[in-house]
C-alpha cells in the first residue's frame, strides 16, 4: 500500500512525499521480517495469507494520509486481538514479543495523523504543498 501512494506522489512531483512513503513501506517490510524470523526462533511454520492491497484510488495528498491512517487503525486492531489470542492461549513469550509491535502502531499512528491534520490546513494552497513536502523529505532522511 505504501508503495503505491510512495508512487503516487512521486507521479505528481511531490518527491518529499514519495520519499517519505518509501521509508515507510522499507520499515513495514523490515516488520514484516521480525515477524518472520520470530516464527522461525519459535519453530512455528510460516503460512502467508493473502493480503487485500486497497485500490489506487487517492486523489490528493490528504486523501493519501488519510488512507494511511485509517489503515493503520486498523493493523493497530489487527495486533489487540492477535494479542488477546496470545493471552488467551497462555503465549506468554508472544505476548512480549507483540509489545513491540503495540508500540509501533502506536507511533505509526501518531506520524500519519501528524501529517494529515497538517495537511487538513494546507488544503489546496500550492506553496503550503510544497513546503510540507519539503518537509516530509526532510523526515524521510532522519534516522529513526
Ligand atoms: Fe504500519
Amino acid at each position: 500500500m505504501y508503495l503505491t501512494i510512495a508512487s503516487y506522489f512521486i507521479e505528481h512531483d511531490y518527491e518529499g512525499f514519495g520519499a517519505f512513503f518509501l521509508k515507510q513501506s522499507r520499515e513495514e517490510g523490515e516488520h514484516a521480517m521480525r515477524l518472520f524470523h520470530y516464527l522461525m526462533e519459535r519453530h512455528a511454520p510460516f503460512q502467508p495469507l493473502p493480503i487485500e492491497i486497497p485500490s489506487k484510488n487517492y486523489d490528493s495528498p490528504l486523501a493519501c494520509f488519510r488512507a494511511s491512517y485509517e489503515y493503520e487503525q486498523k493493523v493497530t486492531l489487527s495486533y489487540y486481538n492477535l494479542f488477546k489470542r496470545a493471552r488467551d492461549m497462555g503465549e506468554y513469550d508472544l505476548e512480549e514479543f507483540l509489545h513491540w509491535y503495540l508500540r509501533e502502531q502506536r507511533e505509526e499512528e501518531a506520524l500519519m495523523r501528524h501529517w494529515m491534520e497538517k495537511l487538513m490546513i494546507a488544503r489546496e494552497d500550492p506553496a503550503a504543498l510544497l513546503f510540507l513536502d519539503k518537509e516530509a523529505r526532510k523526515a524521510a532522511q532522519e534516522e529513526d
